[in-house]
């Protein structure tokens, strides 16, 4: 059973409307310690400085154009924490957004971060007006234990999913949250 520390204040989840340079070092950063931590997050291990900026550029440019929306949050060292949600979806599902990439650093985890990023991206989905979110997630990790936590509807397993970091084979498991 988890014991909570009242104590610790979490870093603020804001909204990024425009990335800058710093801010896709950051998040470049944070997801090279994803990937490191073992986290199956699209890359394998290691990932190099240059792909995940690359990554996070092409994001920085979906955000500008209005297609996602990104959230961070910041400790004293830097990005700690991101999420997005995806609204640029095809035009019969106006109503619908898929959350994505959510991350947490090492060194923040276990605290409620990755509780607090996705409330703050359920809420901007709302103001939206999205009433269904759908992601995935390795089947039976943090990730998924989290998203049941906060009442997402696990829709069903793929087993040989995706390839862990370090090369093993894993299962994803999709999920639903219905925001009506
Ligand atoms: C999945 C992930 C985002 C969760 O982030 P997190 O900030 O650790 O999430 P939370 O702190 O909200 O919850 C995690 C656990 O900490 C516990 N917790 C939350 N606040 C706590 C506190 N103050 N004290 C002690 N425990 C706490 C929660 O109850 C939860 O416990 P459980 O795992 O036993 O169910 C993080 O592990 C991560 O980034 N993983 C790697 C990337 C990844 O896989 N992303 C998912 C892509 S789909």
């Amino acid at each position: 059973m988890s014991v909570i520390d009242a104590t610790k204040t979490l870093p603020t989840v804001r909204r990024l409307e425009r990335v800058s340079a710093a801010e896709i070092r950051g998040l470049a950063e944070l997801l090279i310690d994803c990937v490191a931590g073992g986290a199956s997050v699209s890359f394998m291990h290691p990932l190099s400085a240059e792909k995940a900026a690359a990554f996070w550029t092409r994001v920085a440019e979906e955000v500008a154009a209005g297609g996602r929306a990104l959230f961070v949050a910041e400790d004293e060292q830097g990005i700690v924490g991101t999420v997005q949600l995806v609204l640029d979806l095809p035009e019969n599902q106006p109503h619908r957004a898929d959350l994505a990439k959510m991350l947490v650093h090492r060194r923040a985890r276990r605290q409620g971060l990755g509780a607090a990023l996705m409330r703050a991206a359920e809420a901007t989905a709302r103001e939206c007006g999205k009433t269904l979110l759908v992601l995935d997630a390795v089947t039976d990790g943090d990730a998924a234990r989290l998203y049941e936590r906060l009442g997402w509807v696990r829709v069903g397993d793929i087993p040989n999913y995706a390839l862990m970091p370090d090369g093993r084979p894993c299962g994803t498991t999709y999920f639903y949250r219905q925001l009506s």
